[in-house]
């Protein structure tokens, strides 16, 4: 289908009417000028077009000659083979410029794309996949990988086309462990993850480095192509700032993880710090924050409601702190009055931490309601049903699960079996019935997995 602009269109047919005019009248000049419009004005995108510009010149020339009964003379040669000669080079150029401007808009659609996709992915493969995805719209090569260490091994993390049934292959163990990342050394990678294929389908292959911020090394994109065409600079090029892109974002990532872990770290030292104050309650900080985590995946809760989760749950009893160690640790029965200061602690712990602006405020509603009850029972608020901020919600069952199941100074430590009993007991009364019968359902698969493993 022809899909041309009017102008460009408008100026075609007018020099192919001065082409038929120039040949019917036998007149060199017009029809040389009318071959010169129509080379300047035809679309050249399919071969057919470029065809029929090319030889639109000649044809009418030996019409005309045909036509008029005229001897074929040493100046129209000279004249026809210019003229062809002028058309040709004029289309090739165009041509050329044509293929220039396509090349270009699908390098910045791609970028574009990129831009806007990149950033949407969830963790650091979702980012690594996205790019081959985005990659693959420039349509520079079929198969792509990308590559990046592990545990000092070069590993195929992400593939396309051939690549994808190499997937979490190693591409090359060095023998010493540490071999760096050096130029060399990509290359080296790039060969070895090439040499996976069939020789065929990697007759070329060209690899681009990825660095993060601080030009941190964090893996290798690599294209490979079976045609018996070497990579042209602009491709080259293409795929560098296409890298460029990659690493921004994978450094990224890679920056807000280690915040995350440092955080998470701090965090955990703190929760377990917490433990030497309180009762004999050794290891339920970590129990609680396992144990949270896993019913939050098992509900499909994202990343970021679940960093929210751990956070609270290593940080849910911060304001026992502040509770006096008399009451904190009385053997005997607590008064009204001693019950009530340490019930602050819900409070307490949330204006210690309200303050952190690290902290996501899910993790603070955390601290603040877990000792709320689904029957308006609870404190410090006696909010009921889903007024209790869901965190809050789904933490109250492990944070009382792991109670009963763990021994106390005044208690000894209930069966599984017992805790969970209870558990359903207390759905629609104490706790969320939804988030009860989750975790018992959660319980049940880990009782089947230990079974069977
Ligand atoms: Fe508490």
């Amino acid at each position: 289908m022809w899909q041309i602009s009017p102008l460009p269109t408008s100026l075609a047919l007018m020099g192919a009417g001065l082409l038929v005019v120039g040949a019917l009248t036998r007149s060199a000049p017009l029809m040389a000028g009318a071959a010169l419009v129509m080379a300047m004005a035809a679309p050249l995108e399919a071969p057919v077009k470029r065809l029929a510009v090319l030889s639109a010149y000649p044809v009418a020339f030996f019409l005309s000659l045909t036509w008029h009964g005229v001897a074929l003379g040493v100046a129209d040669l000279l004249g026809a083979l210019l003229v062809s000669g002028g058309v040709g080079v004029l289309v090739l150029g165009r041509q050329q410029a044509a293929k220039e401007d396509r090349w270009q808009q699908r390098v910045v659609t791609a970028l574009h794309k990129g831009s806007q996709r990149l950033p949407a992915a969830r963790d650091s493969m979702g980012i690594i996949r996205a790019g081959l995805d985005t990659l693959d719209v420039l349509k520079i090569a079929p198969h792509l990988a990308f590559v990046a260490y592990r545990e000092g091994t070069p590993m195929i993390l992400a593939g396309r086309g051939a690549y994808g049934a190499v997937v979490d292959t190693p591409v090359h163990s060095f023998r010493d462990g540490s071999a760096g990342h050096s130029v060399q050394t990509d290359l080296l990678v790039a060969e070895h993850a090439a040499a996976l294929l069939r020789p065929q389908a990697a007759r070329h292959t060209h690899m681009a480095p990825v660095h993060g911020h601080a030009g941190i090394h964090l893996g290798l994109l690599l294209l490979s192509r079976s045609e018996d065409l070497p990579f042209t600079p602009e491709e080259k090029n293409a795929v560098q700032a296409f890298a460029r892109l990659l690493g921004g974002q994978l450094g990224q990532w890679q920056a807000i993880s280690d915040l995350y872990e440092a955080n998470d770290q701090t965090l955990r030292a703190l929760g377990s710090a917490l433990e030497l104050r309180d009762d004999n309650t050794g290891g339920h900080t970590n129990r609680v924050v396992s144990l949270a985590v896993r019913l939050a995946r098992h509900l499909g809760w994202n990343e970021r409601q679940i960093h929210a989760l751990r956070c609270g749950a290593y940080l849910h009893d911060l304001g026992k702190i502040a509770i006096p160690d008399d009451i904190l640790h009385k053997a005997g029965t607590l008064s009204e009055e001693e019950r009530r200061v340490i019930q602050t602690h819900a409070t307490r712990g949330h204006d210690m931490l309200q303050n952190l602006q690290f902290l996501p405020a899910e993790t603070l509603d955390l601290v603040r309601y877990h000792h709320e009850r689904w029957d308006g029972k609870g404190y410090p608020a006696g909010l009921r049903g889903h007024q209790i901020p869901e965190g809050a919600r789904l933490f109250s069952i492990i944070d009382v699960y792991d109670a009963l199941t763990h021994a106390r100074p005044y208690k000894a430590a209930w069966s599984c079996e017992r805790a969970a009993q209870e558990l359903r007991e207390q759905a629609g009364r104490q706790f969320d019935p939804f988030f009860v019968d989750a975790f018992l359902e959660l319980m049940v698969e880990q009782d089947e997995a230990q079974l069977v493993s």
